[in-house]
């Protein structure tokens, strides 16, 4: 399978074409009385998405009424109250702002007890699967190789499931807790299983620090070392650059 890249000036340019991509969808669902599902992601990649999404319920009458949202990851513990959960992203960026029913909301729980994650793992990832998986998929890529929070050393057939952060994640994290004795040191991630039974994938990365993983994740051979690397087996991928992330290809 080849990955489809579009390179971009800058991400909003590159958002805004998603973003009516998945306007599309949406619209095209809701003339079917269907749902759209929606994976997402946190982090600073998809934030021009969030933004265009955002404006374009409030200026062109978008309605999310039919859309449930899946989200790839949260930090294990986190409440998700705290400005780090990703709960509090997803809210503060989008939820917010449009008109998504609160129950279609899903994030993975970063205060669920310790012996009751792999239940709630399941039941997370059933819930994917009963309503025929996620429509569009959005990812970013972490410096480690890692989608969602499938550090090096995933495999293949790895579902929703609590992982240990590698070090390189704790330090790019760093900025945002106030050190990186203060990031959790766990998350709970859908797996990249999960993320493959997504009918599309779109893969944002911005920025020269970006360039080298892009290059990585669509050059080198398929390895658990780099888990973007097995987005190459995906039939629907497109990479969503701007002209510094794409600067080695
Ligand atoms: C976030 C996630 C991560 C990020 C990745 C890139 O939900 O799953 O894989 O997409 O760490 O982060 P940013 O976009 O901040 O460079």
């Amino acid at each position: 399978m080849s990955i489809t890249k579009k390179v971009y000036n800058n991400k909003v340019e590159a958002c805004a074409v998603v973003a009516q991509e998945i306007k599309s969808l949406i619209q095209a669902n809701d003339a079917q009385n269907k749902k759209t599902v929606l994976g997402l992601a946190t982090g600073s990649s998809p934030i021009e998405l969030y933004k265009e999404l955002v404006r374009l319920h409030k200026n062109e009458g978008l309605s999310f009424k039919n859309v449930v949202s899946f989200n790839l990851d949260e930090y294990y513990p986190m409440a998700k109250e705290s400005e780090q959960s990703y709960h509090y992203f997803m809210h503060h960026h989008l939820f917010n702002h449009v008109d998504i029913l609160p129950e279609n909301v899903n994030i993975p729980s970063g205060t669920v007890a310790e012996g009751e994650v792999a239940k709630f793992c399941a039941d997370y990832e059933a819930k994917i699967d009963s309503l025929g998986g996620i429509d569009i998929q959005i990812l970013g890529i972490g410096r480690t190789g890692h989608i969602g929070f499938n550090e090096p050393g995933s495999s293949f057939e790895s579902l929703t499931r609590m992982v240990e952060l590698n070090k390189v994640t704790i330090q790019d994290a760093a900025g945002d807790f106030g050190g990186e004795d203060k990031v959790p040191t766990k998350a709970v991630t859908m797996g990249v299983a999960s993320v493959f039974k997504a009918k599309k994938v779109v893969l944002f990365a911005w920025g020269a620090k970006k360039a080298t993983i892009v290059k990585e994740s669509l050059v080198n051979p398929i390895s658990d070392q780099v888990p973007a690397t097995y987005l190459q087996k995906h039939q629907d991928v497109t990479y969503v650059l701007d002209t510094e992330a794409a600067s080695e290809l």
